[in-house]
Formats: C-alpha cells, structure tokens, sequence
C-alpha cells in the first residue's frame, strides 16, 4: 500500500487516482477548483468514464479515496506525488504551456517530508523533468525527492478499461530508488503488462513520439481514402488488406474527417515545436499537422458541394463530440467542419447523444440544436454523420428518407452500409469510395 498525492483532477488525475485506489492504495486527490472538489465530496463525479463511478463510490465509501484543496494535507507523508495538471497548447507558440506543472511543483515542494517519488503524469516537453527537479530543489533544499516521467496513454471513454489493462508501463528515472517505488505501485499489473525502465529524457518523448505516430497513421489512413476516391479503389478493403499485415495492424486505420480531441492536436503541435527547439525537424509531423487542418476545411465544403442545387438547403449534423462515446468537443473535427459550413449556410441543425451542450458553447446561436437525429433530419436536405455514435448505425432510414426533404447522406465515418443506404431511396457518399 502506498500513499499517493495526485495534483489535478481532470482526464487523467480522476480516473488514475480511482484505480490507484482500487489497487490497495491510499490516494487523495487534490485541485485548486473549490467547485469540482466539493462536488467530488458530495459524491458526484465531475467528468463521465464507463465503469467508473461504482469503483469511485466504493474506494471513497472505504476511505481509500479522499479530495481536497489543501496540498498541504496531501503531499505531507506521501509515498508518491503524481502530476496529472494539463498542458493545454501556448494560444501562440502552440508549445506546451508549463505554467500549471510548474505552479504545482514549487507549491508541492514545501511540504514534502520523507523521500518522495515526483511522478509527472502530465504530458510534458522532453526536459520538463529537470526543470521540476530544479524547481523543487530551489524551494526546499533539504527536501529528498527523485522526479519520474510516468506517462499516461489512456483514452477519453476508455480511461478505466486502459487503467487496468495498460500495454505498458513506462517509468523514466535514472534513480534505482525511485524506480523500486514505482515498481512496487504497479506491482499488480506484473506478468500482466510490460514494464519499460528508461531514461527520464526518453519516458518524456515516448508519449509524444506515441501519439504522433498514430496521429500520422490517420493522416495516412485518410489520404489513402483520398487516392481511393480517385483511383477507384475501395478504402474500406484497403484498409483491411493492410490491418492484416501484423507489422502494421488492424487499429487506427478508419478513415474520417480528420483527428482531434484534446491530445492528439495538441501532442503533435509540441512535439513539432520540440523538433525547431532541439534543431531536429519533423517534417512528417508538420505535414501531418497542416494536412489534418486542411482537411477539415476540405470535408466542410464537400458537404456543401453536396447540397449545391438546394444552397439554402438545409444541413443536418449528426455528432459533434471529437470521437464517440465522450461527450468531449475539445478541438473536434465536427466542430471545425461546421464552422467552415457557416461560411456558406445559415441553416444548420445539429445533434450529439452527450455533446450538445459542450458544443452550444462553442457554436452559440450559429447553428440550431435538436434533442434527436429525426428532428434535426426532418425537411433537411443533407444529413451529415460527423461523430461514430453507435447510435447512428441503427438509424431508421426508411423514416429519414420519408422525412427528409432530399434523402441524401454523407457519412464521414463510413458508418452505414453503403447498401443499405441506398436500399432505403439515398444518395450516399462516404470517405475513401469514388462516388
Ligand atoms: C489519445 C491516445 O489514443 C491516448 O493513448 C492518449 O493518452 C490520449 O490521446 P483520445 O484523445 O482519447 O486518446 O482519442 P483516440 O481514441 O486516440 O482518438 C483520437 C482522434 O483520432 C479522434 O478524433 C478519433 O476519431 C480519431 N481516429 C482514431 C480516427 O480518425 N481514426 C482512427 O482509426 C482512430
């Protein structure tokens, strides 16, 4: 059993301190936002994650899980201090802005007593670990402490399910203390998960050069859905004819309107900005960067190219979270795509299953809100799939047809069956498939 202090209680603190809990330890999670705190006391969670809420209910009714605003309380007697406070993008540098993990290091550093292990579990630049060290060591010389990079790979919606069934466990420490601690936390997860001991440096840029990759292999996917489109092939057989190449594998290959959300946006943008830092380009990423962009844009003007002989048409958006099952519009592509859409309409209607109300506050009263698919695809001349909803394969088409004023579909997720579709009386377009 440990005594572990996480610092934020966002995305990753929230569900890593859950299942640290789960796990046997002593976890008490600290932020600064007196609101989500004394909502989490109440027993409410602040964000959603499948499965979670039973085991957040369970380890605080056990005491094993406890939330304050005091740092002080939290860190002093801990085994292990985790950082899990964002590292959202610079507005102009697009560099990862530091100013929260570093607030959070030189505010910690006063009350650790005893030898402590600092384990950054936000994602953060290569070299972000010496600085907290030094940070650390400014404010408290006596204080006796190693700082490890410990990334986080889980995802929005998965988070839980990924706590418990990571692929691996990456631990950046040259300090053999520090790395005995963390094997010890993680203990559970032996014979079960790989373990990767390296170099602090190296733990730091394994998250970015991670995410970069796949964030590259969806660029890839979606351009070769782009060369489909005009040579005739199908990418949806492409595709799998490629999965099944175990040097490549089956996961990250659908193609769609680009990627988003909070991370991969925001990790390629850092670790392009990393490359100009250390003199070492990265021209794959940059071109990766500027085409997600650019596609986005493109995706937009084919819906309008869509409804071209009804221009006052009206659209109908299906999904608006960045991907499905969260209710999350962080740097969405349906997002994006709607707001170049507006350039050329005025009329149109949006639906998301849990997103609506994130995405009111980004689109306000550019665009119309409806409480289901039918209402937002009633009398509409275009409806739109933008998000992968499980809700949307099983759409009654034979009703949307009959109530839609053109019965066409353009489905950037290629999540209905083209035959199907045009079964019920649509025009169908999807991604990677000439028209
Ligand atoms: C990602 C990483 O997967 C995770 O390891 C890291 O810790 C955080 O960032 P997440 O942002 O939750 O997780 O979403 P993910 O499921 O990876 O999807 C990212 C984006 O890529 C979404 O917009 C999704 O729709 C898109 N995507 C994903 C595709 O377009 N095609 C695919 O094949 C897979």
């Amino acid at each position: 059993m440990k005594k572990v202090a996480i610092i934020g209680t966002g995305y990753v603190g929230l569900p890593t301190g859950v299942g640290l809990a789960e796990l046997g330890n002593r976890v008490v999670c600290v932020d600064k936002l007196a609101d989500k705190i004394d909502k989490l006391n109440r027993g409410e969670l602040t964000l959603y994650e499948d499965g979670m809420e039973e085991l957040f209910r369970k380890n605080v009714a056990a005491g094993a899980l406890s939330f304050t605003t005091d740092m002080e309380s939290a860190v002093k007697g801990a085994d292990i201090v985790m950082l899990a406070v964002g590292t959202p993008p610079h507005p102009v540098t697009k560099e990862a802005d530091l100013k929260y993990i570093y607030a959070a290091a030189e505010e910690l550093a006063g009350y650790l007593d005893g030898y402590t292990v600092v384990a950054t579990k936000s994602t953060v630049p290569v070299g972000t670990g010496d600085e907290i060290e030094q940070i650390i060591a400014k404010v408290n010389p006596k204080a006796d402490f190693d700082v490890v990079s410990l990334p986080e790979f889980l995802r929005e919606g998965f988070a839980i399910h990924d706590f418990f069934n990571p692929d691996r466990i990456v631990i950046g420490t040259d300090s053999e203390k520090a790395r005995k601690v963390m094997l010890e936390l993680y203990r559970p997860f032996e014979g079960k998960s790989e373990f990767l001991c390296v170099k602090r440096r190296s733990s730091e840029t394994i998250k970015y050069a991670s995410n970069a990759f796949l964030a590259m292999k969806i660029h890839y996917v979606n351009e070769m859905a782009d060369f489909c489109e005009c040579s005739g092939a199908d990418i949806r057989e492409v595709a799998k004819g490629m999965g099944l190449d175990s040097r490549i594998g089956k996961k990250f290959l659908n193609p769609g309107p680009g990627y988003g959300g909070s991370c991969f946006p925001k990790d390629t943008n850092a670790m392009a900005q990393m490359g100009k830092k250390f003199g070492s380009h990265l021209n794959l990423i940059e071109t990766t960067i500027a085409e997600n962009d650019n596609r986005k844009v493109k995706m937009g003007r084919r819906v309008i190219e869509a409804i071209k002989e009804h221009p006052e048409g009206k659209i109908a958006v299906l999904g608006l979270a960045f991907k499905g099952g969260t209710d999350d519009c962080r740097e969405s592509p349906a997002i994006d795509i709607i707001k170049e859409m507006i350039k050329y309409s005025r009329n149109i209607t949006v639906y998301d299953p849990k997103a609506l109300n994130n995405a009111k506050s980004i689109l306000n009263n550019t665009v119309s809100y409806a409480n289901d698919a039918e209402e937002a695809c009633s009398g509409a001349d275009v409806a739109v799939i933008l998000t992968e909803w499980e809700d949307f394969r099983t759409l009654d088409l034979g009703r949307l047809a009959k109530i839609m004023n053109c019965a066409k579909i353009v489905d950037l997720r290629n999540m209905l069956s083209a035959e199907a579709v045009k079964q019920a009386g649509f025009e169908y377009q999807c991604i990677g498939q000439r028209k």
